[in-house]
Parts: C-alpha cells; sequence; structure tokens
C-alpha cells in the first residue's frame, strides 16, 4: 500500500536518490527540466515556503514525490489562465516523478489525487499544471484527476543547464541521444531552448 507524507530534512537523502533515478532513465530531457539534486538544493526546496512536497512511500521506501508550487512557477502575468480562473487562488502542481522500479502502477495518478486533497484544504479555487506534449504517462494521470489542457506554453529552459545535465554520465543513453536533438534546435546565441508544454487546469 502507498502512504503519503509531507517531505522533511531527514528524507533530503533519499528524495536526492530519486531525482537521479529520474535522469538516468528520463528519455528525453525536455520533460523534466534540469533541476537539482545535491543534498544542499534538495534540503533547501524542502524547507522552502514556496513549495509543499509530499513522498509516496511503499514499505516505508520513497517511490514517488508530487508537489505545490504556491508561487505557481511564476507564470501568473505571463500566461493567459482561464477567464473563470482567479489567478490569486490558483496554486501548481509539479515536480511529479516516480522511481523507475515502480512505474506502471498509476502511482503517479495517486499521487495527484493525493495533494489535490491539500490543494481543497488550502482553499485553492483551481490548481494546474505543464507537461510536455509528448509526457503522455504525466498527462494521462492529470487527466483521470479531471484536469483539462487550456493552452500552450512555450517554456524557455536554459540552454547551459541542459548541456550540464544532459553530458552527466548517469545520464540516459536514449536521453543524451534525444538532448542532441533538442540542441540542433537552438540558434547561435540563443540562451534557451524552447520546450513545447501543455498548460492543463482543474477546478475545484
Ligand atoms: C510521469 C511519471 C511520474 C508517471 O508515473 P507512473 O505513475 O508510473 O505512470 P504510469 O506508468 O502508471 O502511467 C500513467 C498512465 O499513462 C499511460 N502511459 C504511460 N506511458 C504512455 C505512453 N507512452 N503513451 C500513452 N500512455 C502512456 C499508462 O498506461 C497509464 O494509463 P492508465 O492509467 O490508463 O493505465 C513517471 O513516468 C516519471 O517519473 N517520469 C519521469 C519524470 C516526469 O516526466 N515527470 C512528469 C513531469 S510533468
Amino acid at each position: 500500500m502507498i502512504e503519503f507524507r509531507q517531505l522533511t530534512v531527514d528524507d533530503v537523502e533519499e528524495f536526492s536518490a530519486l531525482i537521479k533515478n529520474m535522469y538516468e532513465h528520463l528519455e528525453n530531457l525536455e520533460w523534466f527540466s534540469p533541476m537539482p539534486f545535491d543534498h544542499d538544493n534538495v534540503k533547501g526546496m524542502i524547507e522552502h515556503p514556496r513549495f509543499y512536497i509530499v513522498g509516496a512511500f511503499e514499505d516505508g521506501v520513497l517511490c514517488g514525490v508530487t508537489s505545490l508550487d504556491y508561487k505557481c512557477g511564476k507564470l501568473i502575468g505571463k500566461v493567459d489562465f482561464p477567464d473563470y480562473c482567479n489567478t490569486d487562488s490558483l496554486v501548481e502542481i509539479g515536480f511529479n516523478m516516480v522511481h523507475s522500479d515502480y512505474r506502471g502502477r498509476g502511482i503517479m495518478k495517486q499521487m495527484v489525487s493525493h495533494i489535490l486533497e491539500k490543494v481543497k484544504l488550502d482553499g485553492f479555487g483551481w490548481a494546474f499544471a505543464k507537461v510536455h506534449k509528448d509526457n503522455f504517462a504525466s498527462s494521462k494521470s492529470l487527466i483521470k484527476n479531471g484536469f483539462e489542457i487550456f493552452a500552450d506554453y512555450h517554456k524557455p529552459v536554459k540552454v547551459s543547464e541542459f548541456v550540464d545535465l544532459s553530458s552527466q554520465p548517469f545520464f540516459s543513453p536514449v536521453g543524451k541521444e534525444n538532448a542532441k536533438q533538442s540542441l540542433a534546435r537552438v540558434k547561435d546565441g540563443d540562451e534557451n531552448l524552447i520546450v513545447e508544454y501543455d498548460l492543463l487546469i482543474k477546478t475545484m
């Protein structure tokens, strides 16, 4: 059985290892923007009031993570949310990841369902998420929880961070191949790679 609880600083090591596992098995780095996994930065994220980070545990082992970003990825004012949505009452669901050994069991769907209870408890009117257009496992898990796609989002990702992470020895071979193709789209002098995301929203 999967159990959920908010992560604490005692989970730093396991959360760092989970992020690294996610990158080791990521077929396309466009799907998950570069995120630090060293202990100091991970501790900083867990403690930061901007985030509420929840772990999914099976037999005490951390097998997945989801989170709320109370700053909505700093997207408010940058993208058009639907007219019916009051952005003062909006929160983002992000950092969704499931350990490679635990995939294909609908754990992300359960994690999203769990964190939506927290969204309700906090009194938010809407939750949104951004998902790469080819990331079917992620978008399906959100749609099964009542999210709907409402817009495209051309997300800028720093080329330097994309190059750094995709050239790490642990990064998956297929991920490295796909990263080369992504980087081939970048024009000389551009600092950012533009990746194609969908924005999904749910009314609470
Ligand atoms: C995205 C992620 C969290 C999903 O984890 P998961 O709980 O194992 O998801 P599942 O494999 O159970 O897939 C969820 C659904 O998508 C479907 N799916 C998976 N891959 C698919 C594909 N290539 N095409 C179509 N559907 C697919 C599954 O069949 C399942 O549907 P079902 O519930 O109808 O059976 C996990 O793949 C992951 O950690 N990926 C790397 C990080 C990432 O991309 N995070 C999301 C960032 S937005």
